[in-house]
């Protein structure tokens, strides 16, 4: 197997070493947008189905990399593997996205929450991991990831999706310490899932933390970033002699750019809410920033697609530092032909600022 990887350039951007152009990819570049992933859900079944065989996953994986010359790969999964790993049965309703059969409803739900065995229980994520890993055979580095314990938390106690979060808000509120068990927990899975996924082969990982934004000001140190924190803590920093980076999005985080930038990830990422130039003045001189286009320029044309581009890198600026991305994931009603501009416009137009 061939180690190196040929198109570094997404990894050295994250270490704000210099490279010749801005690397980028999207957030759920493997997704329904494209009718090719769409085939290969049929033929798994189902989504589930396409997370948990090794095969279907390093399929979806390369999707997007065969269409498009993105700068790096990321794994094909879902960050509520450790819930459902965890026993709350994870399934997809149709239409109504992510639910859970056995939510966190009592105390003594809460109490019996255990750190899976992810050897065992969450083994078809890391076999994909090193499939993807062979099948890629260094065109570019692969990322894995997880959820943040606050966002898997949500899902944990609301069963599914939620507009408000008002039944975790309330648990949080009214029993903080059921609140920090359950993140406890769910933390030290996390640190656990995402260094079994360096093991097999990640060359970069990233946390989401897609409901950070719900929380208050002192709400989302305490309960969210305090826990973040120690997974970065705790991660594999070097493999092999090479660093592995972490990527850290709190969706809606902007106000607290600087105390994100503090926990010791490589890279912060931004939702499309914040002018990226302003996070570098913040944050700049420490960690490397990743986004932030608002995933909605995609369903205009490829002229505004350009200018929208070109704002985004010019709010950057001059030097390394900056991956490109996506706000949040790219919608399913995106053509693909749109996907490509964006791709053309950010490796042709950024390569002055290097
Ligand atoms: O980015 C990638 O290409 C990698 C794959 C990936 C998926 N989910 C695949 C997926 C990643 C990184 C995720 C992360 C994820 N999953 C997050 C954090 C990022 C974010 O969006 O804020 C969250 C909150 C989830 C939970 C989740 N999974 C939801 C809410 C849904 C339904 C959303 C929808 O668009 O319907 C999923 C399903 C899901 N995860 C899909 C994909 C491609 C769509 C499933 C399908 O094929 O029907």
């Amino acid at each position: 197997m061939n180690f190196k990887v040929k198109n570094d350039t997404f990894l050295r951007a994250l270490l704000r070493q210099p490279t010749e152009y801005t690397p980028l990819w999207m957030m759920r570049q493997a997704g329904r947008y494209l009718p090719e992933y769409r085939a290969t859900r049929r033929q798994a079944g189902s989504f589930m189905g396409l997370c948990k065989s090794p095969d279907f996953a390093t399929e979806v994986t390369l999707q997007p990399l065969d269409r498009f010359p993105l700068d790096a790969a990321i794994l094909f999964s879902d960050i509520l593997t450790v819930p459902d790993a965890m026993g709350l049965g994870l399934y997809f309703s149709e239409g109504e996205g992510p639910k859970f059969e056995r939510p966190l409803e009592t105390e003594a739900d809460i109490m019996a929450l255990q750190v899976p065995d992810i050897g065992k229980d969450l083994k078809y994520v890391t076999d994909a991991v090193s499939q993807i890993r062979k099948s890629l055979d260094g065109r570019v580095p692969l990322i894995g990831f997880s959820g943040s314990p606050w966002t898997l938390s949500c899902y944990m106690v609301e069963g599914g999706s939620s507009d408000d979060y008002a039944k975790v808000k309330t648990l949080m509120y009214k029993e903080p310490k059921l609140m920090h068990h359950i993140l406890n927990v769910t933390a030290q899975a996390v640190t656990a899932y995402l260094n079994a996924q360096i093991e097999a082969g990640a060359q970069a990982v990233m946390i989401f933390d897609s409901w950070g934004g719900a929380l208050s000001h002192s709400a989302f140190h305490e309960f969210s970033l305090a826990y973040t924190q120690r997974i970065v803590d705790g991660l594999i920093k070097e493999k092999d002699g090479v660093r592995i980076p972490s990527i850290v999005f709190t969706k809606g985080g902007g106000l607290w750019i600087e105390s994100i930038a503090d926990i010791g990830c490589d890279a912060v990422g931004l939702d499309w809410t914040m002018d990226i130039g302003v996070a570098r003045q913040k944050v700049g001189h420490k960690v490397a920033l990743q986004g932030n286009l608002d995933p909605t320029v995609l369903f205009a044309t490829p002229e505004v697609i350009r200018n929208e581009v070109e704002k985004v890198l010019s709010s950057f600026g001059f030097g390394s530092g900056h991956v490109f991305n996506l706000g949040h994931g790219i919608s399913q009603h995106t053509d693909p032909e749109n996907a490509a501009a964006l791709v053309q416009a950010v490796h042709e137009l950024s390569k002055k600022y290097h």
